[in-house]
């Protein structure tokens, strides 16, 4: 798999944020295993709790038309931030149910990215299997 293209293309999303409070965008670019791409980036809002991040959108969109985890084959998230940028914890929680716990996620910068998942990012999660 070509990671770089991801991160490439996760950055040409984040040109489409809405960031006039934090001028920090965020591109979100989700693979799907049929080859199709699914993109997201930081929408906010001046009721700043009402913003919904990069990755959530795209996670979001692909469910919404009708994809589940099965179907995801990777996920990259970029930001103009060093050393990398790093999910925030409402992201995680989010992804730890929607995405499989070994799906590659590949967190990127200008020129650097590295691959995780959410096994590494949320270990010992709170899932639907607890309750
Ligand atoms: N943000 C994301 O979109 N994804 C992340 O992983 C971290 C934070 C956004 C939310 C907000 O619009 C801006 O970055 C600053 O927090």
């Amino acid at each position: 798999m070509d990671y770089q293209k991801l991160v490439d293309e996760a950055f040409e999303a984040s040109q489409n944020a809405y960031v006039p409070y934090s001028h920090f965008r965020v591109g979100a670019c989700l693979l799907l295993k049929n080859g199709q791409r699914i993109y997201g980036t930081n929408i906010e809002n001046a009721a700043y709790g009402s913003t919904m991040c990069a990755e959530r959108n795209a996670v979001y969109q692909a469910y919404c038309q009708g994809y589940r985890k099965a179907d995801i084959e990777a996920l990259a998230i970029v930001g103009d931030c060093t050393p990398l940028i790093s999910p925030c914890g409402a992201c995680r929680q989010v992804l730890a149910e929607l995405l499989d716990p070994m799906t590659p996620i590949i967190l990127g910068c200008k020129d650097y990215y590295e691959v995780t998942n959410m096994q590494e990012l949320l270990p010992r999660a709170f899932t639907g299997e607890s309750l």
